[in-house]
C-alpha cells in the first residue's frame, strides 16, 4: 500500500486479495456493520436534541430495561445485514431468540452476533458507548441452527465501534488489529491506528469495586496487591461501557475484569456478543483473556446470552489474577 490515506474500503479490499478465492461475501457483512455504526454514530450525536434518549416499557433476556437507543441499533443492525443475502442467522442482546433471516439469505455462508449498543446506561450522560460485533462461519451441513453456537476461537472477524469524542472501528480477522476513525466530513472511516498492540504490562486496573465485599477471597487480595504493587503505581478507571474501557486498556495497557461474585455467579458480561468478540480482539493484539481457569476463547457456549466472568488485558496483570485464584480461591 502507498503511503495515501487509506479507507476501511480500501484496506478491507486488500485483506481480500491476501486469500485468492475469496468471494467478497465477508467484505460486503464488514462494509454493512461499518454503514449500520455510521448511522448509529450519526444518531447518537443528536441525542438530546431529538427524543431518543430514555428507556422503553419494554425488557431484555436479562431482565434490563431497553433503551430507546439499545432498540434502534438493534434494528440498524439487522437492516444492515439482512439484505446482504449473505447472513444466515444473527444473534443479538436485544433478541429472546436468534433470528434466522428472510428467504433468500438461507444459503448466507455466515452467522454474526451483536451487542448494538453497549454502555447503555452512560447514553442518557454523554459518556462513549459501543456497538460490539463477531462473524462466523456456517458449519458445514448445518442449517443454520447449530452455527451460533461456536466457541469463540473459530470466529473469523470480530470487533468494536466506540462512538466516543470521535467515532472509531477497530477490527481484527486474525491478521492483527486495526483502527480507523470517522471522519465526518467525508463519512468514512480511515485508518489511524494500524496494527495496534497491547503492552505487556500497564497503569490501569478496571473493576467495579462496589462488588468488591461479594467476590472471592482471591480477587480480593489481587485487587489489593494492585494498589499497593511493590513496583508499579496503578490507577483504577472504570466507565461502564465495555468497549471504552477496553479501548483506553488496549491503547494505554492495563486489564479489565468483570469477575464473578456472589450476586451474580457468573459475572455480568455476555459470552457470545461481549467476552469472545474483545477476547479474539485481545489475543490478536498480544493480550490475554480469561474467566479465571478457561481462556475465554475455548469455552465451548450452551446457550446464546450465557454469561461469563472476564478479565482481559496486558499478560502481566491477567497472568497474575490467575496466580491469585490459583493461590487464594
Ligand atoms: P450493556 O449496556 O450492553 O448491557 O452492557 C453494559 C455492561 C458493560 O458495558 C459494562 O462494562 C458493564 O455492563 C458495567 O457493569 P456495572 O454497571 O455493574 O458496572
Ligand atoms: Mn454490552
Ligand atoms: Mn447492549
Amino acid at each position: 500500500m502507498s503511503n495515501s490515506i487509506i479507507n476501511l474500503s480500501r484496506f478491507m479490499l486488500e485483506e481480500e486479495k491476501k486469500y485468492p478465492g475469496a468471494s467478497g461475501d465477508f467484505t460486503l457483512i464488514l462494509e454493512q456493520i461499518a454503514f449500520a455504526s455510521k448511522i448509529i454514530s450519526r444518531e447518537i450525536n443528536k441525542a438530546g436534541l431529538v427524543n431518543i434518549i430514555g428507556s422503553t416499557k419494554s425488557h431484555n433476556v436479562h431482565g434490563e430495561t431497553q433503551q430507546k437507543l439499545d432498540l434502534f441499533c438493534n434494528e440498524k443492525m439487522i437492516q444492515a445485514l439482512d439484505p446482504t443475502g449473505k447472513v444466515c442467522a444473527m444473534a443479538s442482546e436485544e433478541l429472546d431468540e436468534p433470528i434466522g433471516v428472510s428467504d433468500k439469505s438461507l444459503e448466507g455462508k455466515y452467522v454474526v452476533v451483536f451487542d448494538p449498543l453497549d454502555g447503555s446506561s452512560n447514553i442518557d450522560v454523554n459518556v462513549s458507548i459501543g456497538t460490539i460485533f463477531g462473524i462466523y462461519k456456517r458449519l458445514d451441513d448445518d442449517d443454520c441452527s447449530k452455527s451460533l453456537l461456536q466457541p469463540g476461537k473459530n470466529l473469523v472477524c470480530s470487533g468494536y465501534v466506540i462512538y466516543g469524542s470521535s467515532t472509531m472501528f477497530v477490527y481484527t480477522t486474525g491478521n492483527g488489529v486495526n483502527g480507523f476513525t470517522l471522519d465526518p466530513s467525508v463519512g468514512e472511516f480511515l485508518l489511524s491506528h494500524p496494527n495496534i498492540k497491547i503492552p505487556q504490562f500497564g497503569k490501569i486496573y478496571s473493576i467495579n469495586e462496589s462488588n468488591y465485599d461479594r467476590w472471592a477471597t482471591g480477587i480480593k487480595e489481587y485487587v489489593k496487591f494492585m494498589r499497593n504493587h511493590p513496583d508499579r503505581q496503578y490507577t483504577a478507571r472504570w466507565i461502564g461501557s465495555l468497549v471504552a474501557d477496553f479501548h483506553r486498556n488496549m491503547l494505554k495497557g492495563g486489564v479489565f475484569l468483570y469477575p464473578e461474585n456472589n450476586k451474580n455467579r457468573k459475572g455480568k458480561l455476555r459470552l457470545m456478543y461481549e467476552a469472545n468478540p474483545m477476547a479474539f480482539l485481545i489475543e490478536q493484539a498480544g493480550g490475554m483473556a480469561t474467566d479465571g481457569t478457561s481462556r475465554i476463547l475455548d469455552i465451548v457456549p450452551k446457550e446464546i446470552h450465557q454469561k461469563t466472568p472476564l478479565i482481559i488485558g496486558s499478560k502481566y496483570e491477567v497472568e497474575l489474577y490467575l496466580s491469585y485464584r490459583e493461590k487464594y480461591g
